[in-house]
């Protein structure tokens, strides 16, 4: 596939350019790239800073699958990311369930996955120059003197490798792959979300769910956010 790349100077969210774009039937494979946000935002209602110097875009995909597959997209773009950032920090990054990109445990990109019927927005927020102040968690950059255009073309590069083969091999190879970078199968996890849960790590079911050992026994986690790792 081709990304048809429209870059903006300053913008609310590139998440709202996006649907505003796949309302007005942009194709699948149209990315929407900011400089800044005025009004950027993260999961679970949070704000994103979104200054100049880092790394905005949205994604519009229409990948053809069921709703039920779609956070699978999550997980292969979070791998992406955090190939990009090897490659343009020259350090190893680490996910974070569901797909927070970490380096040395702090964290530099988020990914948020809104969908709508057919269509998806995938976000990326990568701080490459700039990272939030005052937030409840360890934040990090890349580096101030880290070029953001060269990050998003390698982010976009890698994202499309893996759609690719997430198209044709479905699912197994990405969760492979995420395991791989993820905190390893036995950390202890605190959930917080709908509800706060303690419990060991046991890995991710065939859908990308998160399994946690817990004292009242094996839970399935589908929405949340690990804390403090
Ligand atoms: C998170 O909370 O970890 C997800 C953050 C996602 C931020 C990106 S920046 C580009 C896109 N536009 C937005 O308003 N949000 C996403």
């Amino acid at each position: 596939m081709t990304f048809d790349v429209r870059v903006y100077g300053s913008i609310d969210s590139t998440q709202d350019e996006a649907a505003r774009l796949a309302r007005a039937g942009a194709r699948h494979g149209t990315v929407v790239v900011a400089r800044e946000q005025t009004g950027g935002r993260g999961r679970s209602g949070r704000r994103w800073e979104s200054p100049l110097g880092n790394v905005y875009l949205s994604a519009i995909l229409r990948p053809g699958v069921p709703p039920a597959r779609v956070p699978e997209i999550g997980f292969l773009a979070g791998i992406a990311v955090a190939e990009a950032i090897d490659e343009a920090c020259g350090c190893r990054s680490a996910l974070k369930w569901p797909n927070d990109v970490m380096v040395s445990g702090a964290k530099v990109s988020g990914i948020l996955l809104e969908n709508r019927e057919a269509t998806v927005i995938l976000g990326i927020g990568i701080n490459v120059r700039t990272m939030p102040e005052g937030v409840n968690y360890p934040a990090a950059r890349l580096g101030p003197e880290i070029e953001p255009e060269l990050v998003r073309a390698s982010v976009l590069r890698r994202l499309n490798r893996w759609l690719g083969e997430w198209e044709q091999a479905g699912f197994a190879a990405v969760r492979q792959a995420w395991l791989e970078r993820a905190h390893p199968v036995g950390t202890q996890l605190t959930i917080t979300g709908p509800e706060v849960l303690e419990g060991r790590f046991a890995g991710l079911d065939p859908s990308g769910a998160l399994l946690l050992e817990t004292a009242a026994g094996l839970r399935r986690i589908v929405a949340g956010d690990v804390a403090g790792l």
